[in-house]
C-alpha cells in the first residue's frame, strides 16, 4: 500500500537538525508505519551553507527565512531545531498556518511563552510533541516500564545529575551562532533550561508531578566578550544548579547539573529508590539498566546489569538481533517513529507541548526559588 507523505520542513541545521534529519532517513527503514517521511525544505539564514546541508542530507528545496517555510503549501510539518528563543515565535506561526509541528526542548525560555505555544497548537488543533528523546532510549523506557509494573513497589528517591565541563574556560565568549547556550537572551537560562529539562521530563514521567523545590544556582564566571557586540557583558545564565524536590507521590528528589564538573562530558544518570528495588542508568553507557531487587533470593542478591537488547524490550525487536546495542542516535528515530504511529491511532505520542509545559513549569520554579532562597510550589498547566 502506499505510504502517505509528511513533507518536513526543518528549521535549523545544527546538532539537532542532523539528529533529526537521521531519524527522518531511518525510521521507515526500520519501522512499519503508513506515513513516508519526505525531506522537503530546510532552512538555515546562511544560503551557501543550507544548500550544502540540502545537497548532503537529500532535502529537496532551501528557505533562509523561517517564515516562508512556515507559510508553504508544500510543508505538513514544521521541525524546529533552532535556539531556544525563537521557539515560540516560529511555532506559534505554523500553529497559525495548520501545521504539525515538532519543536525541540525545552520548549519555550519559560512557561509564560510555553502557555501560549500550548494554546497555539490547541487552538489549531495540530499535532505537536517537543523532543525529549532521552525517554526513548530503550534502557529507559524499561525503567519506565518496571516502576509502572509496580516492581519497585513505593519509591521514595529519585536522584539525577547531568555534568559537563566545557564552559570552564574564563576566554570563552558568549553568543553568536556556536556559544548561543551561554547568552541568556538566546539561551534563556543556562543548565536549567539545557541539561535540568531532560533531567525534569524523565522524571516527570517516571514519577509523576514534583510539588515543590529549593534550589540553588551559581555562574561562577560573571563576565564574557558578546560574540555580537565584541563587547565584555555580565553572564546572565546559570553555569549549575542543584535542587532538592518533593514529588506529589511524597517521594524526595537531588538534581544536579553543572557545565564545571571536569572530567564530565555528558554524563546524565539517575537512580530510582523504591520498597523493593532500585535502578540505574547512565548515558555514558545508555544501553544498560542497572536493577536491584531486594525479592531476590540473598545467596544471589545483588545488582544486575541489564543489557538491553533483547526482542522483547522496548524498540529492540525493531534493530539487529539480541546482545547487538544501538545507541544515541536511535531515540530520535524512536520519537519519530511513536510520533507517526500516533498519527495513525490517534493516540498522540508524548510529550505534547502540554506535558513539555509542566517540566517549563518546574524549571521556572527552580530559578525563582534560586532567586528568593526559598521553597517554591510548582505551577499547574491548567
Ligand atoms: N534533544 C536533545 O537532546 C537536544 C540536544 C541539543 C540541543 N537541543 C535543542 O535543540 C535546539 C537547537 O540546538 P542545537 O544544539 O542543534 O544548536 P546548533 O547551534 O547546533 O544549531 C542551531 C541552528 O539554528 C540555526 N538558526 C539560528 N537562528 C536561526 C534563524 N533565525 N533562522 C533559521 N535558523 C537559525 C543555526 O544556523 C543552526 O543551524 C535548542 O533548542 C536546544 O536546546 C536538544
Amino acid at each position: 500500500m502506499a505510504k502517505k507523505p509528511i513533507r518536513i520542513g526543518l528549521i535549523g541545521y545544527g546538532f539537532m537538525g542532523r539528529a533529526h534529519s537521521n531519524a527522518y532517513l531511518k525510521v521507515g527503514h526500520f519501522f512499519d508505519l503508513p506515513y513516508e517521511c519526505v525531506l522537503q525544505a530546510v532552512c538555515a539564514r546562511d544560503e551557501a551553507k543550507v544548500r550544502d546541508f540540502a545537497q548532503r542530507w537529500g532535502y529537496a528545496s532551501v528557505e533562509t527565512d523561517w517564515r516562508k517555510l512556515v507559510q508553504r503549501d508544500d510543508i505538513d510539518l514544521v521541525d524546529i531545531c533552532v535556539p531556544n528563543h525563537l521557539h515560540a515565535e516560529i511555532a506559534i506561526a505554523a500553529a497559525r498556518a495548520g501545521k504539525m509541528i515538532l519543536c525541540e526542548k525545552p520548549l519555550a525560555m519559560n512557561a509564560a511563552e510555553g502557555r501560549k505555544m500550548v494554546a497555539a497548537v490547541e487552538k489549531a488543533g495540530v499535532p505537536n510533541m517537543v523532543w525529549y528523546n532521552y525517554r526513548r532510549v530503550p534502557a529507559v523506557t524499561l525503567a519506565k516500564q518496571l516502576v509502572d509494573e509496580g516492581r519497585l513497589g513505593r519509591i521514595f528517591h529519585y536522584r539525577a545529575k547531568f555534568l559537563q565541563d566545557w564552559t570552564i574556560n574564563p576566554d570563552l565568549p558568549q553568543g553568536g551562532t556556536a556559544l548561543w547556550r551561554l547568552d541568556v537572551k538566546a539561551a534563556g537560562s543556562g543548565v536549567t533550561g539545557d541539561l535540568l529539562a531532560h533531567c525534569i521530563d524523565t522524571a516527570l514521567w517516571i514519577n509523576g508531578r514534583i510539588a515543590k523545590v529549593c534550589a540553588m544556582t551559581e555562574t561562577f564566571i560573571k563576565e564574557r566578550k558578546h560574540v555580537e557586540t565584541g563587547k565584555v557583558e555580565k553572564v546572565g545564565i546559570d553555569d549549575a544548579c542543584a535542587f532538592l524536590a518533593r514529588f506529589e507521590n511524597g517521594s524526595l528528589a537531588t538534581f544536579e547539573s553543572t557545565r564545571y564538573a571536569r572530567g564530565h562530558k555528558a554524563l546524565y544518570t539517575f537512580e530510582i529508590n523504591g520498597e523493593h528495588a532500585s535502578l540505574f542508568w547512565d548515558l555514558h553507557d545508555l544501553h544498560r539498566l542497572q536493577y536491584f531487587d531486594h525479592r531476590d533470593p540473598s545467596v544471589v542478591r545483588g545488582w544486575r546489569s541489564i543489557h538491553v537488547s533483547d526482542a522483547d524490550q522496548p524498540y529492540m525487536k525493531h534493530w539487529w538481533v539480541p546482545g547487538l546495542q544501538i545507541g544515541y542516535e536511535h531515540s530520535f528515530v524512536h520519537q519519530v517513529a511513536d510520533f507517526l504511529k500516533g498519527l495513525e491511532t490517534g493516540q498522540p505520542a508524548r510529550p505534547t507541548f502540554r506535558d513539555a509545559l509542566e517540566t517549563q513549569l518546574v524549571c521556572d520554579a527552580v530559578l525563582k526559588s534560586a532567586r528568593t532562597g526559598r521553597w517554591e510550589k510548582v505551577g499547574t498547566v491548567s
